[in-house]
């Protein structure tokens, strides 16, 4: 060899393990984010299968701080396009307000082969790098064999999240293309399997009796267990009402577990949507990774266990202290406030809501024991410790009191008295 081809061959070699160095370590910069608009947006989304959309308002500070995070994720991933959308334009709003229902800002919603998935976790670019890693992948992925089941869901998953499972056992069947379908809309959040070909010893170890099935797997750190849906037997019974799409959907609803997240008010009111009472700790920015780490830990056999009565969330009490102030009368700001809080937020009928709250023991005390949070949940599960109501509601008590005082007074006796709440977009009248 030359000593000239030598010596291009040298660069060529240091050249690629430099660029091997930048892609491995943050020294990665983004490029600016490509931009959409009403004109392009439907076109482009049509011809990419995986774009994450940033809808962001020009005028909003939240949104300029995500930006430069998103640039870097654009950067690193290789399925996603990255891109951002002004849901604040007049003309845009018929696609991010009508279409997509974006109301608050920045909005960062992944579209994912035809389905699409609002991201509802903290704003960092390891956290969205992971969602998109998620979406990426095969909506049911195939495990090759016994040994990859019990690897199943990935552990570095279980880490953060605790999740429910599901793997179909067996080969093709109309089960099977509705557990397609269910997957694709829980993609996001949820984990799905196949095992084609699996063992007498597994199945009598599960439970089934024939092929197929599916079995729901709740991980905890210590705690296991599983539930199985007998497909074969369902769909034998001379039941000519049964509809597989209808079976396999209850099944995955009824034992879908949500994540536990870091969560934003919006993500709250989707918690708040499944009408259990929510575990909501509350913490200040500098010990949010410390308390999530070790609320991850506490929780990872409790919720398994609690799914049915329970949901868990953290939220960043300085960075929605007014929300979490004028909804729960929960003062973050102030000095002798402890570090971390609890509250257990129960949803009434009527759209308001009551709750109960814990402080820590220790003040500015960060972490947390299983023992702690088994013992609080039992507490706040039952009637020990009364509810009280959330700010909302009790500022509509409040009023409803006034309103009657005043009616009482002045019309001497009251015929016909109406309380109006209003909820968001809903107003609801209420005979008094
Ligand atoms: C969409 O249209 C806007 C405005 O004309 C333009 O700035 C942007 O580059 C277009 N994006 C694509 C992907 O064509």
């Amino acid at each position: 060899m030359s000593v000239g081809r030598l010596a291009r061959l040298a660069a060529l070699v240091a050249a690629v393990s430099l660029a091997a160095l930048a892609s491995g370590s943050g020294l990665v910069e983004g490029a600016p984010l490509m931009e959409l608009n009403h004109e392009n947006f439907t076109e482009y989304l049509h011809q990419n299968p995986y774009v994450l959309v940033s809808f962001y308002a020009p005028w909003c500070g939240h949104c300029k701080k995500l930006e430069p995070k998103l640039e870097k994720v654009a950067a690193r991933t290789d399925t996603f396009k990255v891109v951002k959308f002004d849901a604040d334009n007049f003309y845009n709003k018929k696609i991010s307000r009508d279409k997509y229902d974006v109301k608050s800002f920045p909005r960062v919603i992944a579209f994912a082969e035809g389905s699409h998935f609002k991201y509802q976790g903290p704003r960092e670019e390891g956290a969205i790098l992971g969602f998109l890693k998620k979406l990426g992948q095969d909506t049911v992925l195939e495990l090759p064999n016994e040994f990859a089941l019990t690897k199943f869901p990935p552990a570095e998953e279980k880490k953060i999240n605790v999740h429910t499972s599901f793997v179909y056992l067996g080969g093709m069947s109309e089960e099977y293309k509705s557990l397609l379908r269910v997957a694709r809309d829980r993609k996001d959040t949820t984990w799905f399997g196949r095992l084609t070909h699996p063992s007498r010893a597994l199945l009598d170890r599960l439970g089934v009796k024939e092929l197929p099935a599916i079995v729901a797997k709740f991980d905890g750190e210590h705690y296991r267990e599983t539930e199985v849906l007998e497909v074969a037997e369902n769909s034998r019974a001379d039941d000519e009402d049964y509809d597989p799409d209808a079976s396999v959907r209850e099944f995955v609803d009824s034992h879908f577990t949500p994540p536990f997240h870091v969560i934003t008010p919006p993500a709250f009111g989707a918690l708040r949507a499944r009408n259990l009472p929510v575990l909501m700790v509350v913490t200040d920015k500098s010990r949010q990774d410390k308390v999530v780490k070790s609320f991850s830990k506490a929780v990872a056999d409790l919720i398994p266990q609690y799914r049915d009565r329970v949901s868990f969330a953290v939220i960043n009490g300085e960075e929605y202290h007014s929300w979490l102030y004028y909804e729960f009368g929960v003062d973050m700001t102030s000095e002798a406030s402890p570090a971390l809080r609890y509250i257990l937020y129960q949803s009434l009928e009527d759209g308001t809501g009551r709750m109960k709250q814990f402080n820590p023991e220790t003040k500015n005390k960060v972490s947390i024991k299983e023992e702690e949070a088994r013992r609080m949940l039992e507490l706040g599960l039952s009637e020990e410790v009364p509810w009280t109501f959330t700010g909302e509601m009790a500022w509509a008590r409040n009023a409803r009191a006034k309103v009657k005082a005043f009616a009482t007074k002045v019309y001497k006796r009251i015929t016909n008295l109406y309380a109006v709440y209003v909820k968001g977009a809903n107003v609801e009248a209420k005979e008094l």
